[in-house]
């Protein structure tokens, strides 16, 4: 059974200064829901409930959404406003939130390997917040979840990117298992266009067993001089097997401002209930 669930938020958020000076990018909304509810309504529909962050500094406003916060509760009490609170207030009732912080910013497979202590020895879930999803059906996560089911080694969801934009991904190259379903055979971290394997990109779900963070305590430092997620992966492809799946659903690079406006565009049309 899977039921934690990783999110690495100690990223800057440089390409949003300057409203991510003192704000964690990780809240910026998407019409009125931070982008990093998004990510935990979706790990939670999957039944993953036991929830793990990796923050950093400045990143204390993600601990207090996911906390109740007693001042604003009793200033609203009875005035008609406490159905905006009740989003949140589901959220918080479904879930367990943890917290630790990764000291240096060492990359994705640092970080997750900072999370090892909050998702112990049973396969977990990772979401990478800045990739908005919105599943086609069941969300992204449920999704590969079910997959899990009928693999039992880690999944990681991918889409088709074509062009010069196939640089800013891990990319796989794999044996088509099915429709959507690649058994992965070799994984480069953000490839320059013309070494990349095919045009499967990775995005930001994954599920993995816990063999990755013996795996990640030796890896060496990679692409950019950080200890990479994809190196990681490569490894346990090769020993024990790795699935990549194309998910069904749409996703918003939130972590470009081109991607966040749409995102926001389509969440208003398409997702967004007024209370
Ligand atoms: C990370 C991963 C990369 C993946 C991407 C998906 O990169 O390292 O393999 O394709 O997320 O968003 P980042 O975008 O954090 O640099």
């Amino acid at each position: 059974m899977i039921n934690r669930c990783l999110f690495p938020v100690a990223g800057y958020g440089t390409r949003f200064l300057p409203a991510t000076k003192s704000m964690p990018k990780e809240m910026l909304p998407i019409v009125n829901k931070p982008l990093v509810q998004y990510g935990v309504e979706e790990a939670l529909d999957a039944g993953l409930d036991q929830i793990g962050f990796v923050t950093g500094r400045g990143k204390r406003a993600i601990a207090d959404h996911f906390d109740v916060n007693y001042e604003l509760e009793h200033q609203i009490k009875g005035t008609g406003k406490e159905k905006y609170l009740s989003c949140i207030r589901g959220v918080m009732d479904r879930g367990v939130f943890s917290f630790t912080r990764q000291s240096e910013m060492k990359g994705l497979g640092d970080a997750i390997l900072t999370g090892q202590r909050l998702m112990g020895t049973e396969p977990f879930g990772v979401i990478l917040s800045d990739d908005l999803c919105f599943g086609d059906g069941s969300g992204v996560m449920a999704q590969m979840v079910k997959l899990y089911e009928e693999f039992q080694c880690s999944i990681i969801a991918i889409q088709e990117i074509d062009g010069d934009d196939i640089e800013k991904f891990g990319v796989i190259a794999g044996d088509k298992v099915r429709d959507g379903v690649y058994k992965v055979t070799d994984m480069v971290e953000k490839p320059a266009k013309e070494d990349a394997p095919s045009n499967l990109a990775i995005i930001g779900r994954y599920i993995l067993t816990p063999d990755i963070f013996d795996v990640l305590g030796w890896t060496p430092p990679g692409k950019n001089g950080e200890v990479q997620l994809t190196d990681a992966l490569k490894v346990l492809s090769k020993t024990q097997g790795v699935i990549a799946y194309k998910f069904k659903g749409l996703r918003f690079d939130c972590g470009s401002i081109d991607g966040f406006v749409e995102a926001t565009n389509y969440a208003y049309k398409n997702v967004y209930k007024p209370i």
